[in-house]
């Protein structure tokens, strides 16, 4: 039996002027993967997020999410096709409570299922289920407060927390650690193993500690090329990236 992969690219190409950001990009990724991509600064991998995202439209090339094609579709149809975004586009409403910054993902993805329902049960609904949410990513303390007056590690959690809310079928994550002290990556790093496996995960890090105890699988994109997809195992002994990437004999 083979299963399809939640995710498919293929021959993805994208320009910007002169620079070739992503150039021929093919891209598996099944579900409930943990999927990383690593590679240097200006390799193309927000390129590439942006292209899943529907944030940019690709050049050439084809996408395919659980076997439909939405190369062409637009970033509001996919996010409804369950892809979010995280991370270095921040989403967050600062003059909002913590609480009601995640209630507003929940209440985005009921949407009209809600039609009947009397509008006092309705909020409550939405805000417990909101409190779920926040209490797991550790910020029930906070949940009253203005997101304004949290921390960036915390605006980092209230985004994973929104991502859950919105019961993502494949979260995009770009950069999650970027910024955040060693204990702060270590607590999302120890979120992040307990979430695998339940959610399709699209890892973009360059704290490698974090992206091999995490990933099941890595690819490895260079000069907008993917040179390596393996295991963390295969990964690291692979010489063509310790070569281009790892910089190590
Ligand atoms: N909007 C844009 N306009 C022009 N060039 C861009 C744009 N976005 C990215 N690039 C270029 O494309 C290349 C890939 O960038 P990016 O995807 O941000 O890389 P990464 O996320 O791996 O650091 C870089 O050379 C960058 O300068
Ligand atoms: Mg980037």
């Amino acid at each position: 039996m083979t299963t399809l992969p939640l995710l498919q690219v293929a021959a993805l190409r994208k320009s910007f002027g002169g620079v070739v950001a992503t150039d021929d990009v093919f891209l598996n990724v099944m579900k409930g993967e943990l999927h990383a991509i690593i590679g240097p600064n200006g390799a193309g991998k927000t390129t590439l997020i942006s292209q899943l995202s529907g944030a940019l439209m690709p050049d050439e090339g084809a996408i395919t999410l659980g076997g439909m094609d939405i190369t062409n579709a637009p970033a509001y149809r996919r996010a409804r096709m369950g892809i979010t975004r995280s991370f270095q586009i921040t989403s967050l409403v600062m003059e909002m409570s913590v609480l009601d910054n995640v209630a507003l993902a929940v209440q985005a993805r009921k949407g009209s299922s809600f039609r009947f329902v009397k509008p006092a049960r309705k909020i409550a609904d939405i805000r417990d289920e909101a409190m779920t949410y926040v209490r797991k990513l550790g910020l029930r303390k906070r949940a009253d407060e203005p997101a304004s007056a949290l921390s960036h590690g915390e605006h980092r959690q209230m985004e994973i927390a929104i991502a859950l809310a919105s019961e993502a079928e494949l979260m995009l994550l770009d950069e999650p650690m970027a910024g955040l002290g060693p204990e702060e990556s270590r607590l999302l790093t120890d979120f992040l193993l307990e979430l695998k496996g339940s959610r399709t995960i699209l890892l973009i890090e360059h704290d490698m500690d974090a992206v091999f105890a995490l990933a099941d699988r890595i690819s490895v994109l260079v000069y907008g090329r993917i040179i390596a997809t393996g295991t963390p195992d295969e990964i690291r002994k692979n010489r063509d990236v310790r070569h281009a990437y790892l910089g190590e004999e």
